[in-house]
């Protein structure tokens, strides 16, 4: 059982939960996840660890309710329990210097993202962060953002903040400003596809974390079987960040919506 320390909502249906974990606060990466599961017959939801604070022994987790579980899980407040968390489970983020790392993130991926850009500046790196919801009231994690990127940049669909447009157009304007060397994507698939298509034209390393397809995260299930540089690769062991430019995102699409129903 795993205390639900401080609970914080960034919008309507997006929550964050710091969650006592002294075990995976000491040991987790950027890039690892968990699975957590509320009530003994209660579904596993993978999430991406958003940071972590190894003293205090607590993990942060940011999680939008989508469908019934994510609604229970949001629906904790501070001094409830989560039945179980697992991890830090899959592999951890490659970190390097290797100059100037563009990180775009969309809607609730920022969280994940979070801890990438984190680890991308403290490597030595010149770190700009592009953040992007449909309005203002969706951007989550600005100030947290701003602390460890050289740059922010906000795109908003509405342009209720920051510039009016899509992600693909805030990375665009920086890769015509400035050399890049690799652009790290977490968000809608469709959105990493198109960041994808971009940065192929531009010749950049891309990676894109695909932890929005996972199910249970433990490689036994299916669900995230995926298609990268044509072979089979599953999300939850060999991810969740892949070569985006090697990624079938329209296969990844389509096993996405094949949910939605019971959802
Ligand atoms: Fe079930 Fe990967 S999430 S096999």
């Amino acid at each position: 059982m795993n205390k639900i320390i401080k609970k914080e909502y960034f919008s309507e249906k997006v929550v964050k939960l710091v969650v006592e974990a002294p075990l995976i606060a000491r040991s987790r990466k950027a890039g690892h996840f968990v699975i957590v599961r509320v009530g003994a017959k209660g579904e596993r939801i993978p999430l991406t660890i958003a940071s972590a604070d190894k003293d205090k022994g607590t993990i942060t987790l940011v999680v939008q309710a989508v469908g019934k579980s994510s609604s229970k899980l949001c629906a904790l407040n501070e001094g409830d329990y989560i039945t179980d968390v697992v991890g830090p489970l899959g592999q951890a983020t490659h970190i390097e210097k290797v100059g100037t790392v563009v990180c775009c993130g969309g809607g609730v991926g920022v969280a994940p993202l979070l801890p990438i850009v984190e680890a991308f500046k403290k490597a030595g790196n010149r770190v700009i962060t592009v953040l992007a919801a449909r309005t203002k009231e969706l951007i989550i994690l600005e100030e947290q953002m701003k602390t460890n990127s050289d740059e922010v940049i906000i795109m908003t669909d509405d342009g209720s903040y920051g510039q009016k447009g899509l992600v693909t157009q805030g990375v665009e304007d920086v890769i015509k400003r400035e050399k890049i060397d690799l652009c790290v994507t977490i968000g809608p698939a469709i959105m990493m596809k198109f960041v994808s298509l971009l940065t192929k034209k531009y010749n950049i390393p891309t990676v894109a974390s695909l932890n929005t397809i996972m199910v249970d995260g433990t490689g036994m299930c299916g669900a995230c079987r995926i298609t990268v540089g044509g072979k089979t690769k599953f999300v939850c062991v060999d991810g969740p960040e892949f070569d985006a430019h090697q990624v079938d995102f329209d296969e990844m699409m389509m096993r996405l919506s094949s949910y939605k129903d019971m959802e």
